[in-house]
């Protein structure tokens, strides 16, 4: 009997020719231990984010100290392979260095060294990264009000404006992104978060994207197609940034293929919706921020741990086959 030789294509073979990035979050010591962590992530995934690499703490533990290796070994990774990667994150409340979190620096010096470190990656990176999460997670875990994080006691609301327009400076091809989680359904937080990008976009700060993080159980956002709606209608364009499904654990069959017909469901609104970036955290449950955050919860990505594809990754590769009528 004749062996089949149909070779299946990938996701990012059959999302790449409908101008879709399908991506994952990647850890750069990851990429260089796992041989199959790093063929499957290749094979499979157009664009890519440094799950850490990034982040002000890991890249600066001493004031004017980078060190970029991990980034380094990412951005490489994706040239190689001819990814796009996604910047994260210029702006964030944590992971932040200690130096800096815990210093006693003023307020302007505070200011001075945010501008520099922006100036410093974004710049370091320019042409080769087409996206950056610029602030990340400004407003409270349940909103509306924003988060009274480092950045917002030393600097006021301005800041937000700040990392905008100095990102935009430092690679002006660059998409910028305010990216959050909780504000996927109609809720108070993203109306929150449409009000507050709506009035920077209107003061001409440079925001394009806002980026739904979509960390989720399984069941859908409330309304979410209708609140992408709003947020395209408002300008934004707005990107799936770090897509991953939780199921309790032990995982039961039933539960994988609820979690499929979630990730099947999240990449139809994608499509429909006139999304075109679908990033997910991780891609193997072998490698997920899930179980060391939520007990007793795991199993949230489209690969197990053996990197074999779970039903979510054929729901995936069902929805790209059929790529529903895009936007
Ligand atoms: O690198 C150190 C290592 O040297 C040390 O031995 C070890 C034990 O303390 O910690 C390691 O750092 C950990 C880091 O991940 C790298 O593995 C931190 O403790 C740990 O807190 C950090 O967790 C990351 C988390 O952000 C921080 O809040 C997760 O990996 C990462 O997946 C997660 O990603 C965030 C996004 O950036 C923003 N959206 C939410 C998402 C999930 O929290």
């Amino acid at each position: 009997m004749h062996a089949s030789n149909t070779v299946t294509a990938s996701l990012r073979q059959l999302a790449t020719p409908q101008g879709f990035f399908i991506g994952a979050a990647a850890d750069a010591q990851t990429l260089r231990d796992d041989a199959g962590y790093r063929t499957l992530l290749a094979r499979e995934f157009n664009m890519l984010v440094a799950e850490n690499a990034m982040k002000f703490g890991p890249l600066c533990p001493q004031p004017d100290q980078y060190d970029f290796a991990n980034a380094d070994t990412l951005v490489a990774f994706a040239a190689t392979n001819g990814m796009q990667v996604r910047g994260h994150t210029l702006v964030w409340h944590q992971q932040l260095p200690q130096w800096l979190e815990h210093g006693t620096q003023t307020p302007a010096q505070v200011k001075a060294i945010l501008k520099k470190h922006i100036q410093t990656l974004v710049g370091r990176y320019r042409g080769r990264i087409a996206m950056w999460d610029v602030v990340n997670e400004a407003f409270d875990d349940n909103g509306p009000a924003l988060r009274d994080s480092f950045w917002l006691k030393k600097l006021g609301p301005e800041y937000l404006a700040w990392a905008f327009q100095w990102a935009h400076a430092a690679d002006p091809a660059a998409q910028l992104v305010y990216n959050d989680f909780g504000i996927e359904g109609m809720n108070a937080k993203s109306a929150a978060a449409l009000a507050l990008v709506t009035r920077l976009k209107a003061a001409g700060v440079p925001i394009h994207a806002v980026g739904m993080q979509m960390h989720i159980t399984p069941e859908m956002p409330v309304r979410l197609a209708e609140n992408i709606a709003r947020f395209r209608k408002a300008g934004f364009a707005v990107q799936f940034t770090e897509v991953d499904v939780q199921l309790p654990m032990p995982v039961q069959p039933a539960a994988l293929a609820q979690q499929a017909d979630i990730y099947r469901a999240l990449l139809e609104t994608a499509m429909t919706s006139g999304i075109n970036t679908f990033v997910m955290w991780g891609f193997t449950d072998r490698h997920s921020w899930v179980p060391h955050f939520f007990k007793g919860k795991g199993a949230a990505l489209p690969f197990d741990e053996q990197l074999q594809p779970k039903p979510a990754y054929a729901a995936l590769h069902a929805v790209l086959t059929q790529s529903p009528s895009r936007q």
